[in-house]
């Protein structure tokens, strides 16, 4: 494996100490956020674990563990590659070291906000958007302080191409802070409450623009923008058709604004935007679909890579997942299996394939590929570790979808049966007794899922602790290696 000769010196030429802050928060919050996703799912199967306390309710920790996976760990996966991959194919410093300073202190203070608010019952109750108005407020000041430091290098660039990774980061940097101020308009009444300037099925369309956005620019086009340096880069060959992904880009961006509405299908909102929303959602097939057969055709002669190399194939897999996610969705978009599918754990699962199967799998791959680059190191300091944690994610996410692709048909088909007088065939219950061996394997997915993260944790300590006059004396010591 090559070692980039500017990274972790003192004096280098790109601000790589930024990225390494970064990284290694991406890491803490992995843990942290994947670890409430294990003890929400063990809510979920010994009730008793809610310890009958209002700020360990599971009300209140699921919330904490949607915000710290999207806005911590992805949010700094997100920030830690995107400001690595904007130096390198611009071939030019940050504009501002200051700024991205106040970036990744202004991030961390947001996540650490929502530790603390959420469990006290701060809530706007706006999914994925819950967080009350001050750090709302805070999030868009960072998030301006992170278009400037990403748009400002990009315009001091040395090389005029723009490299199509970047596309993908800007258009994702875009329209977050669009859907982020829209569905944020809110109307303080004290320091932590405030209410929406919308109502009824106004304020729910613009949550679900909002929403869905979340699913479509942090989740899908930050991380194919991660896709389209990084795999490339581990498979050591050119991306397959740099004209797809253009259509790619313009298609996917063009596409995914209008897929809100379905997850508003058979509610107040008017039909014609339910209707607008599946089509919209089922034509995304092409572009999701380009995308990820453009990631893994970049493979082309290259396969037999996959045989020594577990990085490539935690960024080969996460592209399957991504297939698969991005199939499903559109399906689950038709009204009539939304009808089935909707409440149910199916949405559950899908979430997961697109979350734990794409989005922590492309982000550990390109954790991996980075961390070596960005301390001067050769290797990982353990690659058999990595490809035992290949194994576990790879397992972990098929036992979570599958648990709840099982549970969220039965649940679907239990809550519509219905008896000859027309009377319910099942009640609540007896579904959701149904459920409880589902429940049970998706802990166990998930768990390995997250003990899995806890091994890269240890194998990346071990990369640094082998400190070499290469490591940047300041990151050294923030990271206490020296
Ligand atoms: C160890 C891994 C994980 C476990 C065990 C886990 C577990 C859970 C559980 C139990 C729920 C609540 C389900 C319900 O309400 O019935 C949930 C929701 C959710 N999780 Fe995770 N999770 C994990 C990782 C992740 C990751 C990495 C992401 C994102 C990158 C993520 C994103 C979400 C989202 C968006 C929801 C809300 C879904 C919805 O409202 O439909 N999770 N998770
Ligand atoms: C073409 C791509 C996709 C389409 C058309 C799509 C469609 C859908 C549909 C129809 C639902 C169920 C809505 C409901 O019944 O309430 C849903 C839920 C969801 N999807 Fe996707 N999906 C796609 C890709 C993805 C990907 C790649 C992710 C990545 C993680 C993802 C994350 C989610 C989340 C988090 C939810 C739950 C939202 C909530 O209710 O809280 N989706 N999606």
């Amino acid at each position: 494996m090559s070692v980039v000769t500017t990274a972790g010196k003192t004096g280098e030429s790109y601000n790589y100490a930024i990225v390494r802050q970064f990284t290694l928060m991406t890491l803490v919050w992995g843990i942290l956020g994947m670890g409430l996703g294990v003890f929400i799912a063990a809510q979920l199967v010994w009730p008793q674990l809610n310890f009958d306390l209002p700020w360990t309710s599971f009300g209140r920790v699921r919330p904490l563990h949607t915000n710290l996976v999207i806005f911590a760990f992805g949010g700094n996966a997100l920030f830690a590659t995107s400001l690595y991959v904007v130096q390198r194919t611009s071939r030019v410093r940050l504009i501002s070291d200051g700024v991205a300073r106040f970036m990744f202190w202004g991030w961390q203070t947001v996540i650490v906000s929502l530790l603390i608010s959420y469990p006290l019952g701060y809530t706007t109750s706006k999914e994925y958007a819950e967080m009350e108005w001050p750090i709302a407020l805070l999030m868009t000041a960072v998030w301006i302080a992170y278009m400037w430091v990403f748009f400002g290098t990009i315009a001091k660039r040395k090389v005029s191409h723009i490299y199509v990774g970047n596309w993908f980061y800007g258009a994702f940097i875009i329209v977050t802070a669009m859907v982020h101020i829209v569905n944020h308009m809110l109307v303080p009444v004290t320091l932590m409450k405030s209410y929406p300037i919308y109502s009824g099925a106004t304020d729910a369309m613009v949550q679900w623009w909002y929403g869905h956005s979340v699913v479509g620019f942090i989740l899908s086009v930050g991380f194919l923008g991660m896709m389209y340096y990084f795999v490339p880069k581990q498979a050591d060959r050119p991306i397959y058709s740099y004209r797809l992904s253009i259509v790619h880009f313009w298609a996917i961006i063009t596409l995914y604004i209008w897929a809100g509405p379905h997850h508003l299908h058979y509610t107040a909102l008017p039909d014609w935007a339910q209707s607008l929303g599946m089509v919209m959602s089922i034509i995304l097939l092409a572009p999701s679909w380009g995308g990820m057969i453009n990631g893994m055709m970049t493979l082309s002669g290259a396969w037999h890579k996959l045989r020594t190399d577990p990085i490539l194939r935690f960024l080969v897999v996460s592209l399957a997942f991504y297939g698969m996610s991005t199939f499903e969705g559109p399906m689950m978009a038709i009204k009539t299996v939304n009808a089935l599918s909707h409440y149910t754990d199916w949405t559950i699962g899908h979430v997961h394939a697109g979350a734990l199967g794409w989005v922590a799998m492309i982000s550990i791959g390109t954790l991996y590929h980075m961390i070596p680059r960005l301390w001067g190191r050769e290797q990982m300091y353990s690659v058999a570790l990595i490809n035992a944690h290949f194994w576990l994610s790879t397992i972990g996410t098929v036992l979570y979808i599958a648990s709840m692709w099982v549970n969220g048909i039965a649940q679907g088909l239990m809550w519509r049966a219905i008896n000859e007088d027309g009377t319910l065939t099942y009640s609540f219950v007896e579904a959701l007794e149904a459920s409880h061996p589902g429940y049970v394997v998706r802990l166990a997915g998930g768990g390995l899922f997250a003990f899995g993260m806890l091994l890269m944790a240890y194998n990346t300590w071990r990369t640094l602790r082998t400190a070499d006059d290469s490591v940047d004396a300041s990151v050294a010591t923030w990271v206490g290696v020296r």
